[in-house]
């Protein structure tokens, strides 16, 4: 197993694989979405940064795209804007 690191999801540990964005940590953790926003469940869509569908706040900051944001050993990541 490589080395990792967590971060926290909505206050849930979440691994990671060294390298990996938020958006590919969660998938790989079997979280396919985390939030719900006109009564659908978003998540992971394009994984290249178009669809605005992974929506996170991390550390404090909003409206991040998860998978364009590389994870960070202690990230506190929650979901939506
Ligand atoms: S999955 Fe489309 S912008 Fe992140």
């Amino acid at each position: 197993m490589s080395a990792g690191f967590e971060i926290i999801l909505d206050g849930g540990p979440v691994p990671v694989r060294l390298g990996q964005t938020i958006g590919a940590a969660l998938h790989a953790a079997g979280i396919r979405s985390w939030q719900v926003t006109g009564g659908r469940a978003r998540g992971l869509f394009c994984g290249i940064g178009v669809c605005f569908e992974c929506l996170v706040t991390v550390n404090g900051t909003p409206s991040l795209r998860a998978c364009q944001v590389q994870a960070r050993p202690g990230d506190r990541v929650a979901a939506g804007r």
